[in-house]
């Protein structure tokens, strides 16, 4: 182990939401994929290997919007999963460095300032340590009987990536949400089940994850005005 940090990109989902013909990681802003954006934001904020987690049909496609044959520091595809949690493991099983940032492929323009301070807070000794945001709309709960309930947003954040963890928390605590049979939608979520302190630090609204077309409308202005 040595104590550089590897980014594990997840790019191998579809995007339907998005649509498009193209997985959401190779949509361009800027005459770039947004795969690129975020490949190039994790080296500039200190990562020195990036891996890919990309669907192996689309290998081919990435290797062109990566320029994979002429590479920057370090970056490299693997085959993801069925699942955002096998995609990661997939890539875990690749990391040989004592921290490891997971990180969306589908939020292209977050800071590397943003990289850099999850970096420090790990050599700092966090375990976890992830980007929130505070909720900006009023929220409501709505059961299986189409009631619904007010939640108090103050108590709310909404969770960003990328995500930093000591490899070792994180390798195990994939091990448990697979022996447990969980589903989760990110990596903190893996390490609360054992029991781990989830440290939270400010997030970035240039950190907005790029889901329905007008997102990516918005990337492209803020990446104008940046
Ligand atoms: O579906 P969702 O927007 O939550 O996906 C978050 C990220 O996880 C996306 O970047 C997507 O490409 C990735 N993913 C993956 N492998 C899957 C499903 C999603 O790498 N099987």
């Amino acid at each position: 182990m040595n104590s550089d940090v590897t980014a594990v990109v997840v790019a191998a989902g579809s995007g339907v939401r998005l649509g498009g013909t193209v997985p959401k990681a190779l949509r361009t802003i800027a005459g770039k994929a947004l795969v690129r954006h975020a490949v190039d934001n994790l080296i500039a904020g200190g990562c020195s290997r990036v891996i890919v987690m990309i669907a192996d049909s689309e290998r081919q496609a990435f290797e062109e919007a990566l320029q994979i044959a002429a590479p920057g520091p370090g970056v490299e595809l693997a085959v993801g999963g069925e699942q955002r949690q096998d995609s990661v493991s997939n890539g875990l099983a690749l990391v040989d460095t004592d921290f490891v940032l997971v990180h969306d492929a589908a939020r292209p323009l977050v800071p590397s300032s943003l990289v850099a301070e999850i970096i420090s807070q790990l050599r700092s000794g966090s375990d976890c340590v992830i980007p929130v945001l505070p909720v900006v709309d009023s929220i409501r709960e709505v059961g299986a009987d189409g009631r619904s309930s007010v939640i108090d947003r103050g108590r709310l954040r909404a969770v960003q990536t990328p995500q930093g963890f000591r490899t070792d928390v994180l390798v195990a605590a994939h091990r448990r949400v697979s022996e447990l049979g969980v589903e989760v939608t990110d990596d903190a979520a893996a390490v609360e089940t054992l029991g781990v302190e989830v440290q939270l630090i400010p997030g970035s609204e240039m950190a907005l994850k790029v889901t329905r077309p007008i997102d990516l409308v918005i990337a492209e202005q803020l990446l104008k005005e940046s």
